[in-house]
């Protein structure tokens, strides 16, 4: 029942018709008890600052942030968290006395999923797939979380080069390998822990995989596809078909949820709400095992 003491919290971007996340933090504030309401936010181009403040005046508790204004919005914050701050792209407002603190629970959200099935990043050998945003997040992750050598394939080399740098210079030390999609049979021989990162094989293009060839498959232990529809992408079939463990990225999905849920309202949920919102959002996608 919404009434005098509601809280309320969003998302601002630009479509956010398609979001799921007033699922998430909606039905959990039903299943806590929690008197706040979730609403999509659409803010036009040239409206974010003005969207930002007005938010902040009308007492709104959190914020999501999504595309495309993940790194724009950083520059109307109070105060950055360290991790969002070294990715330099923010998915989640926390009120705080003066403005709002960005975090990036994408990042965090994806470090929680893959600790909860027991994925280890320090000390491993990583291959990193794709140059975009979320491979540069996922890069600068890794390199903080003190993985050995993260070999990031991508089909343009240079945009690979670029996150490379930028991850190497901000750790001083060289973590991120770019390297060319085609050179894949030059990685070393190994087994390595590989996380998929680019849009191939996205719905409605199932059948579409990054790589086809099953020798880079043997080369896989655990394979994280960050893409959860399908639900079975045809990187994790082609890793499982080698023998390897695979995952989707829909528990990173629920995890930045969950992160920004817990900062706004200052909890920690358990194993059991994590599992609610993971059956209730996969029922609303139509999402099958
Ligand atoms: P994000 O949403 O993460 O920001 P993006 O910027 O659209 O994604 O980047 C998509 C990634 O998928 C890139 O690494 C892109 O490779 P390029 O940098 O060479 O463009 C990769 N990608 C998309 N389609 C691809 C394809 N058909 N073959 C190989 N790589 C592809």
């Amino acid at each position: 029942m919404i009434n005098g003491q509601t809280r309320t919290c969003g998302i601002i971007g630009n479509p956010v018709k398609h979001t799921i996340s007033p699922i998430i933090h909606n039905s959990l504030a039903d299943r806590l008890g929690h008197n706040l309401v979730y609403v999509p936010f659409p803010v036009k181009e040239g409206d974010l600052e003005a969207a930002v403040k007005g938010a902040y005046a009308l007492d709104i508790l959190g914020m999501n942030v999504t595309v495309p204004y993940k790194s724009e919005v950083i520059k109307h914050l109070a105060e950055v968290d360290e991790l969002a701050a070294g990715i330099g792209a923010v998915n989640t407002l926390v009120r705080t006395d003066g403005g709002y603190k960005g975090y990036n629970t994408d990042m965090s959200g994806l470090w929680r999923a893959m600790s909860g099935e027991g994925i280890r990043i320090e000390g491993e050998e990583i291959i990193l797939i794709g140059a975009g945003g979320a491979a540069r997040a996922v890069a600068y992750l890794c390199a903080k979380q003190g993985a050995g050598k993260v070999y990031l394939l991508n089909r343009t080399l240079e945009k690979a080069k670029l996150i490379a740098d930028e991850v190497n210079g901000s750790f001083g030390r060289t973590v991120i390998v770019p390297m060319l999609l085609s050179d894949y049979t030059e990685l070393p021989d190994r087994k390595f822990l590989a996380i998929q990162a680019t849009s191939v094989g996205l719905e409605p293009h199932d059948d579409e995989v990054i790589i086809e060839d099953e020798a880079f498959y043997q080369k896989i232990h655990t394979g994280y596809d960050l893409i959860y529809k399908p639900f079975n992408t045809r990187f994790m079939k082609l890793v499982r078909a080698a023998g390897g463990q695979a995952y989707n990225g829909l528990k990173m999905l629920i995890y930045q949820g969950i992160d920004a849920y817990e900062l706004w309202n200052d909890v920690k949920l358990n194993a059991e709400d994590v599992e609610f919102v993971y059956d209730r959002i996969k029922e609303e996608m139509g999402l099958q095992a």
